[in-house]
């Protein structure tokens, strides 16, 4: 009886720090999937941007939720996010060049190859654009 009531003491400021951690995490189901790639905390992290604008934020779930496998570490000869001497030539080439290399997959210089839509196929042209739109915030 007395162990009980002394753990119940500590309960409350267990609760306190727990609750709030659930909390957050229900916010963002769309986000479970990537746990199964943790990411260092040195690596770019997109959700540390403070982003108002609504599509940037739309963008930003798409790319955190399909380029990012390529994008966030450079797999494949893909140009990192964020890394402007990376993307400053890709950005000057126009976004119009841009959307349409994400779109409709593009094979660079050294035969690296963007996949169509990221190999994404259920993303329509406009969820493309506006993951494009993201990375160039992201990168310039
Ligand atoms: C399977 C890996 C992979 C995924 C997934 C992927 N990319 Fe790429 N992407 C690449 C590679 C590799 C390149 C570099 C090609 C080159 O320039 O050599 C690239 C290049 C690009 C470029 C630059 C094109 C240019 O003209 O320089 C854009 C923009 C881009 N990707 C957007 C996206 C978007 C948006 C998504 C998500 C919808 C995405 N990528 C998903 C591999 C990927």
């Amino acid at each position: 009886m007395k162990n009980e009531l002394g753990m119940g003491g500590r309960l409350p400021a267990a609760v306190a720090i727990i609750v709030p951690l659930l909390l957050v995490g229900c916010d963002k189901p769309e986000e479970v999937s990537s746990h199964s790639q943790p990411v260092p905390s040195s690596v770019f992290d997109p959700m540390a941007l403070e982003i108002i604008d609504a599509n940037l934020i739309k963008g930003r779930e798409i790319w955190v939720r399909t380029c990012a496998q390529c994008h966030i570490r450079g797999l494949g000869g893909a140009p990192i996010i964020a890394d402007k001497a990376d993307w400053a030539p890709r950005i000057l080439q126009g976004k119009e060049v841009l959307y349409d290399h994400a779109i409709n997959g593009f094979v660079g210089p050294q035969l690296n190859e963007m996949p169509a839509k990221g190999g994404f196929l259920d993303l329509t042209d406009e969820e493309v654009k506006l993951a494009v739109d993201f990375v160039v915030f992201a990168s310039e």
